[in-house]
């Protein structure tokens, strides 16, 4: 009996390939990754790293990993301390290491079920616990119909609505969700919401889909935020601030693809409360550069 499970376990082992993530920092400004998984589930080599803008880096995952990756911005060493922290993603570690730490919200969350059901990976975007900064998570060389990049390329933190907006200095830095911002059961999908009957979308978690159509914007938002590849053929690219125009030209946008596009040009011209005093200190914004484009489509 041991035998045939040693047999047994040993031919999983050989069965299950590895996956690897390559994390990229597209963002005109730092970012520190977070990594946590899920309980029951062996940590990753690294829990949390720095990322340079434009820099690269490639993570083995073993078979059947689950957890969450995120984005960390505006870190610093406290100088006396030399305590680690952040003002968007904190792990709470005090190091660049999360070390089982999860993030603190407003966050924008990757989840990923390797190998999980049907022996398909799972992932989603997640805007349930807010917003900090824009990412994109492309399979690659997976297939299966619903193998396809999901994620928010908007910067939503200018659009944000009044009221979850986390402010630093003269930067909003995130966006919070409504449960976070009012603690109510309706946003929250808590008590008498905590049902996807009860639970349905409301102007915040709108505000969220609309810009961002492919990422879940509350609790209950599965039908159009969960996207599967078979397991054990793709690698994930996670793309923080991914570059909007080459998204334009690509297929990825491709709403056959998922129902929904990955990204709603619609929402551009809806902006809000728009400022230029905020571009030199913040990143390319999408809106901005998609008004330019259709503007000059007249001149
Ligand atoms: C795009 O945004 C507009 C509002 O800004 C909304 O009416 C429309 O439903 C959105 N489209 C998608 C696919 O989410």
């Amino acid at each position: 009996m041991a035998a045939l499970f040693a047999l047994l376990s040993i031919s999983i082992f050989l069965g299950a390939k590895s996956a690897t993530f390559r994390v990229t920092n597209n963002c005109q400004y730092t970012t520190w990754p977070g990594m946590l998984s899920n309980a029951g589930v062996a940590p990753l080599a690294t829990t949390g790293f720095q990322l340079q803008p434009g820099e690269t880096r490639a993570i083995d995952v073993p078979p059947s990993w689950s957890g969450r990756v995120w984005a960390r911005s505006l870190c610093t060493s406290d100088p006396t301390s030399g305590r680690f922290s952040c003002a968007t993603g904190d792990c709470g570690s005090g190091a660049i290491e999360c070390g089982g730490g999860g993030a603190a919200p407003p966050v924008t969350l990757v989840e990923f079920t390797l190998n999980g059901a049907g022996n398909n990976d799972f992932y989603d975007v997640s805007l349930v616990d807010g917003y900090n900064i824009p990412l994109v998570v492309f399979p690659q060389g997976g297939s299966g119909p619903n193998c396809v990049p999901t994620g928010c390329v908007a910067e939503l933190n200018e659009q944000c609505p009044e009221g979850l907006k986390v402010v630093s200095g003269r930067q909003t830095v995130a966006c919070k969700s409504a449960c976070e911002a009012f603690n109510d059961p309706k946003y929250c999908c808590s008590g008498a919401y905590g049902n996807p009957n009860t639970c349905r979308p409301t102007s915040y978690s709108q505000f969220f889909k609309n810009a961002c159509p492919r990422a879940y914007s509350y609790a209950y938002d599965d039908a159009t935020s969960t996207f599967t590849c078979a397991a054990g053929k793709a690698e994930y690219l996670l793309s923080f601030c991914p570059s909007t125009s080459s998204l334009r030209q690509s297929s990825e946008n491709n709403p056959q693809a998922a129902g929904v596009p990955l990204i709603n040009y619609t929402m551009t011209f809806s902006g809000n409360g728009y400022s230029t005093h905020y571009l030199p200190s913040y990143p390319f914004n999408i809106f901005f550069s998609l008004a330019l484009s259709w503007l000059s489509t007249f001149l």
